[in-house]
């Protein structure tokens, strides 16, 4: 089966960008400007097939998607010819396939915007990336889901082989949110402090480890659970200063907390609604919130008494868009991945708790994925 090229509409911003589906099949620039003679190493490779994880139709996504074999197109000069290792099932590629996200591809569509490939074969004019390389998707989009894809060199950027599978697979989101959270809201030193809820969430979890990494405490909120105890001890393993309970924070023990701790300059809400309300009520005088996630599905509510008497700021953060600021100089990206690597290898950052599955056991890693209290994320292995 070929998938035709379309152009995608981000929907909400007007803004036209390539499909998933024109992503995973190539470019028609690619696929009609490609001469196959120049190619020799690429001999062959249009009579391949991939797997792939598609929907074609938004809806329930283990009802939707669906496992299909697609063609691969022929390599073009600047193209290339991937083998995908792994890919993690994140909230918003559940909210892409249910049709619920800032970002909607044209159908079909291959699900899935992350993880980690290894490039097999090289187009002739390809400069920055070599057969055995590994390399994650720039940006939103890709189509992971997959066996094989056929990529132009730009729409990737190469990391290290030398780090695990699992953290390769999970670090161009959550990873790099958590980062430029930590960095780019509130200047905090060794000392400070963060208050977090869905502390247990990937992005949650690389707050933990990024923030202890430099000194910073963290005040980690979760869900109550009947396995809350050992949920607390294993992200206070990783370097959470505190761990509690959502109810915890409307209650006097948050002063006893705060004679130990320092109130938090930087509030970080997956979570919106009450939740959201009470982390700001624990922030210090103009101290930021930032809001990357709504898993509450509930709006955020602002107190007058914490706009006024503490001048928080409340601001917002999307991942996608930062890669898409930064996209013309590749340069703040490299830099990212460069020091998110280099705390995987000395130990400090380690994948969030993963459940590996094959691609054909799907339709159970994608009900596993919508599941709450689960504290593992699914991982496609191919
Ligand atoms: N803005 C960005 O750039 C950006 C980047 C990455 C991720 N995100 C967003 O961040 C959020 C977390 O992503 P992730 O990949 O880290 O998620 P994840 O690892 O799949 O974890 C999901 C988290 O959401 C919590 N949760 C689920 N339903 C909830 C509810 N009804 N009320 C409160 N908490 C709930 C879970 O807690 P339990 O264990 O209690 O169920 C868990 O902590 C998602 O909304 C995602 O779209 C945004």
């Amino acid at each position: 089966m070929w998938l035709p090229f379309h152009t995608v509409c981000l929907r909400s911003q007007k803004v036209c960008r390539r499909s998933v589906a024109a992503a995973l099949s190539q470019c028609s620039r690619h696929s009609e400007n490609a001469n196959v003679s120049l190619f020799s190493h690429s001999a062959g490779l249009a009579a391949q097939t991939c797997k792939t994880l598609l929907f074609r139709k938004h809806g329930d996504p283990s009802k939707v998607v669906q496992l299909e074999d697609i063609d691969l197109p022929t390599i073009g000069e600047k193209d290339v010819l991937v083998k995908m290792l792994a890919a993690p099932i994140n909230p918003s590629d559940i909210n892409m396939i249910q049709g619920t996200y800032a970002i909607l591809p044209d159908l079909p569509a291959v699900g899935g915007n992350e993880g980690v490939a290894q490039v097999v074969e090289v187009g002739s004019q390809v400069t920055s990336l070599k057969t055995g390389d590994w390399v994650i998707p720039k940006d939103t989009g890709l189509g992971t889901w997959r066996t094989e894809a056929v990529l132009a060199e730009d729409d990737v950027i190469s990391l290290p082989n030398d780090i695990p599978l699992l953290s390769a697979a999970t670090l161009g989101v959550n990873p790099c949110t958590a980062f430029r959270m930590l960095s780019d809201f509130e200047y905090l030193n060794p000392g400070d402090s963060v208050i977090q809820n869905a502390a247990n969430s990937g992005v949650g979890q690389a707050v933990i480890q990024i923030a202890a990494a430099r000194g910073i405490h963290t005040i980690n909120v979760v869900r109550d659970r009947p396995e809350f105890t050992q949920l607390s001890d294993r992200l206070k393993a990783m370097g959470g200063t505190h761990v509690l309970k959502e109810e915890t924070l409307r209650r006097p023990e948050m002063m006893e907390l705060f004679k130990t701790c320092t109130k938090p300059k930087l509030a970080l809400n997956g979570v919106g609604g009450k939740s959201a309300t009470e982390l700001l009520r624990h922030l210090q005088f103009g101290g930021s919130m930032v809001t990357y996630g709504g898993m509450g599905k509930q709006p955020v509510t602002v107190p007058v008494s914490s706009l006024i008497f503490k001048d928080v700021k409340v601001r917002g953060f999307w991942v996608t868009r930062w890669k898409r600021d930064h996209s013309s100089d590749g340069r703040a990206f490299r830099a990212m991945l460069d020091e998110l690597c280099h705390l995987i290898r000395r130990g400090k950052l380690t994948a969030p708790a993963c459940t590996e599955v094959g691609l054909q056991d799907y339709s159970e890693a994608l009900d596993a994925a919508m599941q709450p209290f689960t504290s593992a994320k699914q991982v496609l292995v191919m």
